[in-house]
């Protein structure tokens, strides 16, 4: 096969998630068996600005599959969304040779992708963030791993809420969207799960629920909570109406809870624990399939300004800007069913 480039560059950026290091190691030992160099570019697109960067071999990448977070670390950088900051790290790339890049993160990445690839560098996005909120993707690296951690945490408060016969709310992370929340809540039998995309009462879809689950002999209750509701989001149906209530945050849920059933209610943020620890088997194996993919399939055959994406469970790739544009409706009848199976 005709190499068409020499030197590509990864990165990851934005949140971190399981797999992504993952993913960089699939990226990396394709490429060189490619014949390609690899340059690692350290935390994101501001180590793109800034030449942070290392070349790294078969070896670099070895023994990081089972690890949590990114080794090439990762950040926001907001100067690379400005016109200046793009044109720095194009110049850092013609230093050091990098004629294309594999970028793992979110949305927010894959503009950056994008922008970069108007500038001549040839880059390709792969979706990594434990938020699942990627529309043209089914999936993204670090969901599962993400998930699998909700459902841990939410067993063990669900084992003390039952000891005190307590209502346990849990605010799960997600940015502006519930798919964390919907998911986890699902598994981990939560009686009411609140999410930004899907407008909630606290009488009729809290309250009721747990006076209901009452009736039929439950003594503890889990509310499963999307961080999402409380924001001030276009995207958020809820925010007038909890902060008409002086709901911020899951405390002041878990006390509005209480005062309504009596029964005695505690908050807790799951917080970045969600992000942490070693990546499943699900996380590791679409992790080094779409590190392969983006190397084998797209930048080994001067293919670029894509993404690699999960379409009806098989891994494909679409163009930047209309994966960008896509919109990821929330799964209402997922929601109805969780209403109905859990109590
Ligand atoms: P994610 O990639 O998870 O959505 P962010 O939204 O934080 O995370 O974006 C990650 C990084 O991508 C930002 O810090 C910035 O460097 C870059 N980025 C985000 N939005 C844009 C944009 N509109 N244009 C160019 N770069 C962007
Ligand atoms: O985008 C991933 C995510 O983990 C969101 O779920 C969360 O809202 C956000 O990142 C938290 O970001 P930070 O690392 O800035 O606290």
């Amino acid at each position: 096969m005709v190499i068409i480039m020499n030197v590509i560059g990864v990165l990851t950026s934005g949140g971190d998630s399981q797999g992504m290091n993952a993913v960089v190691r699939a990226v990396v030992r394709t490429a060189l068996s490619k014949g390609m160099k690899v340059m690692g570019i350290h935390n994101g697109y501001k180590g793109l600005i800034d030449g942070e960067i290392e070349e790294l071999t078969a070896t670099s990448v070895s023994d990081i599959i089972a690890k949590g977070g990114t080794f090439l670390r990762t950040a926001r950088c907001l100067e690379f969304k400005e016109e200046a900051g793009v044109l720095q790290a194009v110049e850092t790339c013609k230093k050091f040779g990098i004629e294309g890049i594999v970028s793992i993160g979110g949305d927010g990445s894959f503009r950056g992708a994008r922008d970069l690839c108007l500038h001549g560098i040839k880059c390709v996005g792969i979706p990594g963030t434990i938020d699942n909120d990627i529309a043209c993707s089914e999936y993204t690296i670090g969901f599962d791993t993400c998930l699998n951690i909700c459902i841990d945490c939410i067993d063990k408060l669900k084992d003390t809420a039952a000891s005190h016969s307590r209502c346990s709310v849990v605010e799960l992370m997600g940015r502006n969207a519930g798919w964390v929340a919907l998911e986890a809540g699902i598994m981990a039998g939560a009686t009411a799960i609140l999410v930004p995309e899907v407008e909630f009462n606290l009488e009729k879809d809290v309250i009721a629920r747990i006076e209901a689950a009452k009736a039929l002999g439950k003594n503890s209750f889990i509310v499963a909570v999307s961080e999402g509701i409380f924001a001030n989001e276009k995207s958020n149906k809820n925010y007038e109406y909890v902060v008409k209530r002086g709901i911020a945050n899951a405390d002041a849920l878990a006390k509005a809870i209480e005062e309504a059933t009596k029964v005695t209610s505690r908050g807790t943020v799951l917080g970045h624990i969600q992000r942490g620890g070693t990546p499943t088997a699900k996380d590791r194996a679409v992790a080094s399939e779409m590190g392969y993919y983006a190397v084998t399939k797209l930048l080994a055959n001067d293919i670029y300004n894509r993404v690699v994406v999960m379409k009806d469970g098989k891994v494909t790739d679409i163009d930047i800007l209309e994966g960008l544009n896509m919109k990821k409706p929330f799964d209402v009848a997922r929601y109805e069913m969780a209403n109905t199976i859990n109590l």
